[in-house]
């Protein structure tokens, strides 16, 4: 733990960021900032608002700058991919980089999303097994290949994606897999699944609840929504009144930021209660 007699950080002070445009939405330096003093790293993460015009500029000048790395948020995901010298598979198949390693002059590019989700799956329903049957994707935007990407990796044979855009399901699934279903049917697509993922803005503070009837849903499935503002969004609520296992979208937003913590800072952190419970403090003021 930090012992809080040493504030501040040293001329030895490891650095990493987060890139964004807007940048001060981002929970990313809360995140970090918690973990240094939690392990008492030496370390600075620093929000940087980056325009997409001055990305590559921004991102050539970290090694020189002694940085370790940083996370890209919106909107730059897309266009850091096409900047990095390397990019593994999993950044590649989603088509973003949300984290960066600089490893000499070189930049590493990596998506770390998929692991978050999968993670935040792993604690929050650790019942749920990938053969228990298909799973469904609500939306196909970004955090949608993040997270078809994700139930790929662990091995769900059958992945439904519904969208309300129905050639946007269309280009995803022809991308990565999965099988496309249309925005009517969204009630029957429900039908024999094990897991059921929200990955569109329907449900958030200022959104309408997504739309999507659980009738048919099976009892032992689990449900998990990506909006993590409120905490329990509608779709949750609805889930829980019918005793399924909820999983929140805090969690991957705490778990997709470990493996750029460990890179740059040398400690795997933990996803801690204290950590949740300040996190939600900051949403809620
Ligand atoms: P991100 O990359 O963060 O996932 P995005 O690309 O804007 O964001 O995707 C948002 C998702 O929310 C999309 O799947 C979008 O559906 P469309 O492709 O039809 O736009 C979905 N979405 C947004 N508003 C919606 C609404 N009112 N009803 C249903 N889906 C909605």
């Amino acid at each position: 733990m930090g012992d809080g007699k040493r504030p501040g950080v040293s001329g030895a002070a490891r650095l990493a960021g987060v890139m964004g445009w807007p940048v001060k939405h981002s929970r990313s330096p809360r995140l970090h900032g918690y973990w240094l003093n939690k392990y008492g790293i030496d370390g600075l993460y620093a929000p940087m608002a980056v325009s997409p015009e001055r990305l590559e500029t921004a991102l050539r000048a970290l090694p020189a700058l002694g940085f370790r790395g940083v996370n890209l948020t919106v909107p730059l995901k897309e266009r850091a991919l096409r900047l990095v010298d390397e990019a593994d598979d999993t950044a590649r198949r989603i088509g973003a980089v949300n984290t960066i390693i600089v490893d000499g002059d070189r930049l590493v590019g990596r998506n770390t999303d998929a692991f978050g989700f999968a993670e935040n799956l792993r604690c929050q329903a650790p019942q749920w097994r990938a053969d228990a049957g298909p799973a469904l994707v609500v939306g196909a935007g970004g955090a949608a290949r993040a997270v078809v990407a994700a139930l790929q990796d662990l091995g769900v044979s059958d992945v439904r994606v519904v969208n309300r855009t129905a050639t946007r399901a269309a280009a995803l699934t022809h991308e990565l897999g999965g099988i496309p279903w249309m925005w009517e049917e969204r009630a029957l697509a429900v039908e024999g699944v094990s897991l059921v993922v929200n990955t569109t803005t329907q449900g958030m503070a200022g959104s309408a609840p997504l739309d999507l009837p659980l009738d048919r849903l099976p009892a032992a499935a689990v449900v998990a929504d990506i909006v993590y503002t409120p905490l329990i969004t509608p779709l949750l609520a609805a889930a829980q009144a019918r005793r399924h296992t909820i999983v929140d979208g805090l969690g991957m937003l705490i778990h997709q930021a470990r493996p750029g913590f460990a890179a740059w800072f040398g400690v795997m952190p933990e996803a801690d209660a204290d950590l949740r419970a300040l996190l939600l403090a900051d949403l809620a003021a």
